[in-house]
């Protein structure tokens, strides 16, 4: 009965080393709709491949909103230093990461969540908190990574349109139902760039009932914080409010992935329950704990950023290409058609810079630029400038 599962028994492992899958009708069985509905994430493709398959010397990558600074200095003397240890097991409750997070936000430790990358904490809260027929209420043109999360536990999502390339929080606010659990909002919003304003949000969240949870997702807090109306989530401490931010954008660390999320302790505890008990890894740990001391490159990451948008923004003006105001480290660019989306990417990719098509974000015409040092910004004004 079951020698079709059992591809060594059956000798269903062909000569050409490759499975024999399940036919359409236990295909059926096996795997539930949702899943077999779902389009994994489409990462960037690697810059080796690109240069091997167009010819192309080298890539400068302007697609992932990552730290082009590098990693802060400390980072690699620490994860030299814990190398010696990674034959053990890392710290399950990674205390000292989670006492210095407490430390600089002025919460205990028991307020706060670490995991690889924000993405699992989101998939952590996912987990711990929707059951049956409750739903996640959001926007649309935002974090893809949600959208697939979300699917993939099998929960409903429910999305409004965004409005001038913001949340729309009153329209969000109307949609709240019985099934609603978790509100997911994004600022500053990636890939729009845009935030929610403070007196936006205080008026948003008195609107939403207690059992209903936010997810604040702040991954580009660094760059958004010294604006006076950004509405900085920890300083409310609502009971219901989960923040998120990360270790990958202005940290520079997003290939070690390390996330944290900070909320009332009772919602931690919760998410505790069903977390991966050893993430984030020991490298990870150090290295964030390397990271949160160096302020220093902090202050560099965002002088750079902020110099870098003024020189991409300049150029865009000049070029007449319509851009959204963006408070983190990308600027998203509208260019009217698919056509031209396709032309730039593939006209930019020949000339050795990645940018991101966002038709996955439901923004067709659009496209992101991480804004990154000013030699790659200089070489994606001048590939652009010859495709225009
Ligand atoms: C808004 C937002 N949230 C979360 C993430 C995931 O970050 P991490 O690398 O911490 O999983 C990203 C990454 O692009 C992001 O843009």
């Amino acid at each position: 009965m079951y020698a079709n599962l059992n591809y060594f028994a059956s000798g269903s492992h062909n000569n050409n080393n490759e499975y024999n899958f399940l036919e359409e009708s236990a295909k059926r069985k096996l795997v539930p709709t949702h899943i077999e509905n779902l389009s994994p994430y489409k990462p960037g493709r690697p810059t080796k491949e690109l240069c091997q398959e167009l010819g192309v010397k080298s890539f400068i990558n302007l697609a992932s909103n990552e730290n082009s600074l590098g990693a802060p200095k400390g980072v690699s003397r620490a994860i030299n230093k814990a190398i010696s240890g990674i034959h053990c097991y890392p710290d399950a409750l990674a205390l000292d990461l989670r006492l210095a997070l407490a430390q600089k936000y002025l919460v205990k430790p028991q307020n706060i969540t670490v995991g690889s990358g924000s993405e699992s904490i989101i998939s952590n809260i996912i987990r711990t908190f929707l059951h049956g027929n409750n739903e996640v209420l959001t926007s649309e043109g935002t974090f893809v990574g949600v959208y697939l999360l979300v699917k993939a536990n099998g929960s409903r999502l429910v999305t409004v349109p965004l409005k001038n390339y913001c949340f729309d929080l009153e329209a969000i606010a109307d949609s709240i139902n019985k099934n609603t659990k978790i509100i997911y909002l994004c600022n500053p919003n990636n890939p729009t760039g845009q935030i929610i304003g403070k007196d936006e949000f205080e008026q948003f969240i008195k609107k939403v009932p207690p059992h209903v949870l936010v997810i604040l997702d702040e991954a580009y807090y660094e760059f958004a914080c010294d604006y006076s109306y950004f509405p900085d989530s920890l300083n409310y401490r609502y009971d219901n409010v989960l923040t998120l931010r990360t270790f990958s954008k202005a940290y520079g660390l997003a290939g070690l992935r390390l996330g944290y999320g900070l909320a009332h302790e009772c919602l931690i505890d919760y998410i505790h329950r069903i977390k991966l008990p050893f993430e984030p890894n020991t490298l990870a740990q150090v290295a964030g704990l390397a990271a949160l001391k160096d302020t220093a490159y902090i202050e560099r990451t965002v002088q750079n950023n902020a110099q870098g948008k003024e020189f991409l923004i300049k150029h865009f003006d000049a070029l007449g290409i319509e851009h959204v105001p963006s408070y983190a480290n990308f600027i998203m660019i509208n260019l009217e058609t698919e056509q031209r989306v396709k032309l730039t990417y593939e006209g930019l990719l020949r000339q050795g810079v990645v940018i991101r098509p966002l038709t996955a974000f439901g923004l067709p015409t659009c496209m992101r630029v991480t804004i990154g040092l000013p030699r790659e910004n200089e070489k994606f004004v001048k590939a652009l400038k010859k495709l225009i």
